[in-house]
């Protein structure tokens, strides 16, 4: 069966490539029920190869939400002071809604979840029941691991060894951790290694000057975010989109205001800080 085409080595799900180079939208599953274990092993298998999975048509309440999210970890709490969700009735889900009364959509610039934390979210699970009726608040995603191989060889020894700051203060007001992380991390499961500093979180490179790192850092945010390693979801009332925190840039898409975007989101926590090849 390998190698013979999208889907063949699945039994359970469908698995269908929504660009070359990352994302897949996953179909015949039913996330309001508990999974196999052959479609939770086929889950893992499609999340490692393309970073973010997405399903469509999914009426999920919210205790179907956080049993997906513990299929791959434990629940955590965002770690910013200032946040734009809400709160809900029940402490594992936040409410993410945006509308004419938004100020600024959550999210608008290319990050990765909370890297100020010392230890980030493996992963977010979104859930929208409600879009704008005219299109838009389409998200981002980005694959970090091909933005990292594009680079020329000297760039890539050149980041080797080096760290940089990362300042939740930025996003989230005063009181939100800051922490420092390798430019250049290895991915716990694929072994891979990818592009660690993305433009919300990332302050400065510790080991550099502030121009030198200005400079890099600002080459580092253009080339992560070319579109051909990045593409666009369209979001469908009812669509998830779960992403793997650890490899993915994403970005909110701000262009549907003062229409409502509204649904619901949970995050699983990190096992472990992000380390250097
Ligand atoms: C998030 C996020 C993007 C979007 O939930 O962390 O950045 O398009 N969402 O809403
Ligand atoms: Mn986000």
């Amino acid at each position: 069966m390998d190698g013979a085409g999208p889907g063949a080595t699945y039994q359970a799900i469908t698995v269908k490539p929504y660009s070359p180079t990352i994302g897949a939208e996953i179909d015949n599953i039913d996330l309001s029920k508990p999974l196999s274990d052959l479609e939770l092993t086929e889950i893992r298998r499609a999340f490692t190869d393309h970073m973010v999975l997405f399903f469509r048509d999914q009426e999920i309440s919210f205790d179907d939400h956080a049993r997906f999210g513990e299929y791959f970890g434990t629940l955590g709490q965002h770690v910013g002071k200032r946040t734009n969700s809400q709160a809900t009735n029940d402490l594992r889900v936040r409410k993410f809604h945006a509308d004419g009364d938004t100020p600024r959509v959550s999210g608008n610039v290319w990050h990765t979840d909370q890297s100020c934390a010392p230890v980030p979210p493996l992963a977010s699970v979104l859930y929208l029941h409600t879009l704008p009726p005219d299109g838009g608040g389409d998200t981002g995603f980005a694959s970090m691991y091909a933005a990292y191989d594009a680079l020329s060889d000297n760039m890539k020894s050149y980041l080797d060894g080096l760290t940089a700051h990362h300042d939740g203060t930025r996003q989230f007001g005063a009181g939100t951790p800051e922490a420092d992380h390798p430019v250049v991390v290895r991915h716990p499961e694929s072994g891979r290694k990818l592009l660690y500093v993305n433009e919300a979180f990332t302050s400065h490179i510790n080991e550099v000057s502030r121009e030198e790192s200005k400079a890099i850092l600002e080459f580092l945010y253009s080339h992560q975010m070319r579109p051909e390693w990045s593409t666009r979801f369209r979001w469908e009332p009812h669509s998830v989109a779960f992403w793997d925190n650890r490899c993915v840039h994403h970005r909110a898409i701000s262009d549907y205001l003062p229409n409502i975007r509204s649904g619901y989101r949970i995050q699983v926590e990190g096992t472990e800080a992000p380390v250097a090849p």
